[in-house]
């Protein structure tokens, strides 16, 4: 049943005008961007959904911020403002800020991952996976099984399964695990939480070992949100004293904050103890900028330590996750196959199940989100084998379990009437579903493991 949704918490003060291209331009474009979606152009694209991050819009308090930047290159005020708020909000006494989410992991697994590491996650995104690999380790995926299974209902389908996570520590040990990393939400998994509980026992197992855990919070807001809705213990309390217990578990976080914390560019490390943070210090200053700006201007700092603010409120993240939730209620009332229950920042339509006479050798993913595109003008992302498939040590392909469509919306952006006409657009391809009789073979595609559905060039051919 399609639950009624409330109208959007804020009124429009700024409008981008969007154009909608013709089916005729829709078609020059794919061509131009070799049938991939990150080769689009934003003028050939209505509503895209390419990506939460980095995508939003600030509020007027944010946009104001800018003006109080301090751009001085060590010890400016905005650092101070942006550690004030870190403190009050997450609870850490330490942060760096990195220019947005990969910085920070390339500053914290360069620092504590060495050749041969396993990293147990309940599941990494597609950078964090690559940037394991980019240090000589593995990631190793922990998550429950019930995450595998699209139409399985679980309040918290990112949960990492502890027997698994048990195993991994007594196989590999202390010495070649140096940090246990949970993503709040799941991204991968369908943007599906992680309950507190179970970030708890997580942090009980490390504690134990003597072994660090780190969150990836990314989309930390949404996650407690989460919580506070599904989680019987948590009921009574406010989401920011949530987010709080959640960050409790933690020895350190990295954060894209250009998910949740609102902000177009930005990252972070967050960290307990002093001796933690000196250690990624250095890593900071060759790679980011001085421990102070880490590759962000003062106003960018400013406008994200009003993000972290804004993004606890209640009212907005009842909102964001209502409408998302909408998309899928859309969705799945005209019988299109979802992850359920809904993400919180994304709607991920299992692409197997519309798409099963498509084999996943031929990206039935990359596929839907080609037809989207040309139904609708409308972005998404496949996330399936062409991002995730790799060679094991013999080279026969490891085809990854889920064959995911992403369709993310962008924080405080698109309205309701917005997400009605997605859904639509989307029934209508799934109208013609069968006629669509066509993969995708690779044509140039860049060496680098894990890196290759950001830039390979597509070629469809008949099936
Ligand atoms: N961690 C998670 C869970 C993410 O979703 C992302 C980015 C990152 C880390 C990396 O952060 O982009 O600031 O460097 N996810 C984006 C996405 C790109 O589309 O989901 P970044």
């Amino acid at each position: 049943m399609v639950e009624r949704i409330m109208p959007e918490p804020y009124r429009i003060k700024m409008v981008e005008p969007v154009k909608v291209p013709d089916r005729d331009e829709r078609e020059e474009a794919l061509k131009r961007a070799h049938y991939n979606m990150f080769g689009l152009r934003s003028q050939d694209v209505y509503i895209d959904l390419l990506t939460d991050s980095g995508t939003g819009a600030m509020s007027k308090y944010q946009w104001g911020a800018l003006m109080i930047g301090d751009e001085a290159y060590a010890g400016a005020d905005s650092f101070f403002s942006l550690k004030k708020a870190v403190k009050e909000i997450l609870g850490f006494d330490y942060v760096v800020p990195t220019h947005q989410g990969r910085a920070a992991e390339n500053v914290v697994f360069g620092t504590l991952v060495k050749k041969g590491d396993v990293v147990p996650f309940n599941m990494p995104f597609d950078t964090t996976r690559a940037h394991i690999f980019n240090n000589g380790g593995e990631p190793l995926d922990c998550v429950i099984d019930e995450a595998y299974h699209p139409e399985v209902q679980h309040p918290f389908k990112g949960n990492v399964d502890i027997k698994k996570l048990e195993a991994a520590v007594a196989k590999y040990g202390k010495d070649r695990i140096p940090f246990v990393m949970v993503t709040i939400t799941n991204n991968s998994g369908g943007g599906q939480p992680v309950s507190l509980e179970n970030l708890r026992q997580v942090s009980d197992v490390c504690r134990s070992h003597g072994i660090l855990l780190l969150l990836d919070g990314a989309r930390m807001a949404e996650n407690a949100y989460f919580i506070k809705t599904r989680e019987e213990a948590c009921r009574g309390m406010s989401v920011a004293e949530i987010l709080k217990e959640t960050m409790n578990t933690a020895d350190a976080i990295t954060v894209s904050c250009k998910k949740d914390p609102l902000v177009n560019i930005g990252g972070m490390v967050c960290s307990r103890t002093e001796e933690l943070h000196n250690s990624f210090l250095p890593r900071v200053i060759l790679f980011e900028g001085y421990a102070t700006y880490g590759g962000l201007a003062g106003r960018d700092l400013e406008a994200l330590a009003l993000g972290l603010r804004e993004m606890v409120d209640e009212q907005y993240l009842a909102h964001r996750v209502a409408q998302v939730r909408y998309l899928g209620d859309l969705l799945g009332e005209g019988g299109v196959p979802c992850v359920t229950p809904a993400g919180g920042h994304a709607i991920f339509i299992d692409a197997a199940a519309f798409l099963p006479h498509i084999p996943q050798s031929a990206y039935p993913a990359d596929v839907l989100g080609i037809e989207i595109y040309r139904e609708g003008a409308i972005r998404g992302i496949g996330l399936g084998a062409l991002a995730f498939a790799t060679p094991d040590e013999t080279g026969r392909i490891v085809y990854p379990k889920l064959e995911l469509f992403r369709l993310a919306i962008n924080r405080r952006t698109y309205t309701n009437h917005h997400i009605e006409f997605i859904a639509q657009t989307i029934l209508d391809v799934y109208g013609r579903r069968d006629a669509i009789r066509y993969g995708l073979k690779e044509g140039y595609a860049p060496a680098v493991k894990g890196m290759k559905h950001f830039l390979v060039h597509l070629e469809p051919y008949a099936l």
